[in-house]
This record gives structure tokens, sequence and C-alpha cells, in this order.
């Protein structure tokens, strides 16, 4: 059956939590019933920090975070799931990580593994691996902004069995957009990138929300710099057909007997 999905595009504020949880809980107020809302990376304490101390500071657990807190009341308020970027505090020290939020709580936390630059000055390497989640109206899977360049991760969530593969980001080139249609239809699954706008210091992000279809279309994309809500209606069965043509399975037709 299909369901409704949104990606929630807008520049958070560096070091500002308390406004950062303000937009985001009018914007979801304003959505109302979306079946998945995504919002993008580190949605609540936004991303250039000038240092290790600054990133350590806005961290939370997510059990003691009115961000999340929020997120849980809006997701059963909603009857949905969101998806955010979270500067997760652990105790073994802090994460780049993404929450899947659901009516009864926090449901789900998948920690970045490839780090992009100066992120491996502050953050651990994620280390709770991949796992897909099923929100009765789909099979999720989680990955972040950089992680868009290593195929692996995505092959593998695909092959757990995702349909739609979110990915909150605060992407600053295009290489994301060259190479996540490839992605899709390698693996014929959905891809919905929610990126956030603005300028943090010396870094611009690219905005483009958007999302992609198992053949690698672009079924719906937002404009690069400005605040706006995508929406768009998505038919999970179309990720679970993995022929590419009536002789050829995306999966089955592999040979990694042959792969060396
Ligand atoms: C990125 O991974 N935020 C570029």
């Amino acid at each position: 059956m299909d369901f409704t999905a949104a990606a929630i595009q807008f520049a958070p504020v560096l070091g500002d939590v308390k406004s950062n949880l303000e937009y985001v809980e009018a914007a979801l107020a304003r959505l109302g019933h979306t079946d998945l809302v995504v919002l993008p990376e580190l949605a609540s304490t936004g991303y250039n920090f000038p240092d290790a101390e600054a990133a350590n500071s806005f961290a939370e657990f997510p059990a003691k975070s009115a961000y999340v807190e929020m997120l849980s009341a809006m997701a059963r308020k909603n009857n949905q799931y969101i998806v955010s970027g979270f500067n997760e505090k652990a105790g073994d020290g802090i994460y780049n990580s993404s929450l899947l939020v659901g009516p009864g709580g926090l449901a789900g936390v998948y920690r970045k593994l490839h780090l992009f630059m100066r992120e491996k000055l502050y953050f651990k390497p994620g280390n709770n691996g991949l796992k897909v989640y099923d929100t009765g109206f789909c099979r999720l899977g989680m990955q972040i902004c950089f992680d868009y360049l290593f195929p692996e991760p995505w092959r593998i969530l695909a092959q757990q069995g995702a349909e739609l593969i979110v990915h909150p980001s605060n992407l600053l080139t295009q290489n994301a957009i060259k190479v996540l249609p490839g992605i899709a239809l390698m693996n014929r699954v959905f891809i919905l990138t929610a990126n956030r706008i603005g300028t943090e210091g010396d870094l611009t992000f690219n905005g483009n929300s958007g999302m992609l279809g198992p053949g690698g279309d672009t079924v719906v994309k937002l404009a690069g710099d400005e605040p706006g809500v995508l929406h768009v209606r998505v038919d999970p069965t179309l990720a679970r057909d993995k022929m590419i043509t009536e002789m050829n399975h995306v999966f089955d037709d592999r040979r990694p007997e042959q792969y060396h």
C-alpha cells in the first residue's frame, strides 16, 4: 500500500538547539499526519563546530534530550515515524547519528560510518552496523550524507530488505547527486535525501533534497537554496521488484564467486 513521506529542508542554527527544536516542532505541526518525515543531518545542533569542545558541548544522550522528547511527542500525536540527524552523546564519545522515532518513542539509531573531513576530529566513527526497520508501511534503512560515497552499506541494506533508504544530509558538493541515482538503480530501492541549506563559517550547504525511485529517476526535488517541505507518495512494492529486465535480477545475477 502507498504511504506518504516528507523531507524538511531548512537551515539549522549552529549551537542553538532551542531554536532548532522550535523550528522543527512548528514544521511537524504544520505537516500533521505524514507517515514518514525526514530531517537533515545534525538537525538539532548545526554542523560546522569550531572545535571538539563545541561539538561535545551540544551532544545529548537521546534518553535525556528535549529534542528527542519533542520528536516522540509529535510522532505519537501524528501517528508517524520521524528520522532526524542527531549529535549523539554515548558513554564512549559522540557520534554523528540518525534517529528513528515512532509513535512508541525512539525506535532505532544509526551512527554514521564514514566521517567527512573535520567530523573526524569530533565524532567517533559509527559502531553499531546496519539495520533495517519495519515501520508497518515500509522497510527502512538509514545512511547519513557522505555515506553516499561507499556503495557497500546501501547494497547490504537493500539485500536485508530495505525498500527505502533515508539519507539525512548536510551536503556540500554535487557528488551525491552524481552517485545516488546509480545506487538507487543498482539496488532498486527508493532513496530520500533530506539536505540542509544555509552557510556556517566556510561551509555552504546545497539543498536539493529529493526522492529517487528504484529506477534511479528523480521523483521529486526541492530547490537548492530555499527552505521547503518535499511531499511524496511512495509505493514500496516497486522496490520489492528486483528485476531490471525480464531476465535479470539485480541480486541473483551477481557473481560473487568470480569477484576476485
Ligand atoms: C557530509 O558528510 N556532511 C558532507
